[in-house]
């Protein structure tokens, strides 16, 4: 889809981090922009600051985890724009679940499968069949992680998990979607970590999957995590999410599935995880030689 100027564009998760930076990305380049968010307060201050920056930017709260509210989204959508040319199934959380994952309790389990799997599922079965019937270019990009999506980091269960499925459904759609003028994508953001509200998703936690019992220990903050890792030795870089933001617009303009920045880390995992399927050896490369 070369031409994205005056095309409708939806996403998830947009009160802030990577989704609002893809407001930014889209409108700046004349997209008209449909942002959908669980925590309404803040998806309102991101759409007015957008609109103050002159972007065509509307917001809809949304709970991507119940169908009915993604199947609203699309009609706000269509009812304010005529109709959806790029979904960003973006919002996701870190269920910060804490201890051996055989003592996590089910709704964290509950709570990260409903964002980030059945979010995606639900944008899917909201959005592509009107795209189909449409007859326009169409595009979905999911956002996946490198941790799960290409190798799973062990301490954390669900969200590896989750992210791991987004790969999969996104493979499995772009395959079918063979023959329609619908694309799909599947993004990792990076190369480095991302200073985003994602350690603070305890924020954004429904009631219905509320915790069941008081937590033991404080949420990893980001800044917790930086203080690990310069004390494993481990540099410490972060992503901006314009970037990345900016690296899924030309990955829609140009029909790019894997939106993958070159990330020697990463791409190690992913090298030392294919081999220890193929060689069917021990996976302890890269499942033991990581903290967790
Ligand atoms: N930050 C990183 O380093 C990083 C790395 C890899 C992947 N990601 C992925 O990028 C995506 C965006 O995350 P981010 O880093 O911008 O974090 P973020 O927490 O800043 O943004 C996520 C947004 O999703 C919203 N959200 C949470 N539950 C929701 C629900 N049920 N319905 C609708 N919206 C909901 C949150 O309110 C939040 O605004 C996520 O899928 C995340 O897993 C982030």
């Amino acid at each position: 889809m070369q031409d994205v100027a005056g095309k409708v564009a939806v996403v998830t998760g947009g009160a802030g981090g990577i989704g609002r930076a893809m407001g930014e990305a889209f409108g700046a380049a004349g997209m008209k922009v449909v942002l959908a968010d669980v925590q309404p307060e803040p998806l309102a201050k991101t759409v007015d600051e957008l609109q103050g920056h002159g972007l065509n930017v509307i917001g809809v709260p949304t709970d991507v985890s119940v169908y009915e509210s993604v199947t609203a989204l699309r009609d706000a959508a269509v009812e304010a724009f005529g109709g959806v040319h790029v979904l960003c199934n973006n919002a996701g959380i870190g269920a910060g679940a804490e201890g051996p994952m055989w003592e996590h309790e089910l709704r964290d389990w509950e709570w990260a499968i409903g964002v980030n799997v059945w979010g995606v599922i639900h944008g899917i079965n909201a959005f592509v069949p009107g795209m189909i019937a449409g007859g326009e270019e169409c595009h979905v990009v999911n956002t996946s992680s490198g941790n799960g999506g290409l190798s799973p980091l062990p301490s954390t269960p669900q969200y590896a998990a989750t992210k791991a499925a987004v790969v999969t459904i996104t493979e499995c759609l772009y395959g079918q979607l063979a023959g329609t003028l619908v694309s799909a994508s599947v993004l990792f953001p990076g190369p480095h970590m991302l200073r985003t509200g994602l350690f603070e998703s305890w924020r954004s936690r429904p009631d219905r999957f509320a915790k069941t019992r008081p937590r033991q220990t404080p949420y990893t903050t980001v800044d917790a995590l930086e203080e690990q890792m310069k004390a494993a030795g481990v540099p410490i870089a972060y992503t901006e999410p314009i970037e990345v933001a900016t690296a899924t617009l030309d990955a829609v303009r140009n029909d790019r599935f894997w939106i993958h920045p070159d990330n020697p880390r990463t791409d190690d995992a992913l090298r030392q995880r294919t081999q220890s399927i193929l060689d069917r050896s021990q996976p302890d490369s890269y499942l033991r030689a990581v903290p967790g």
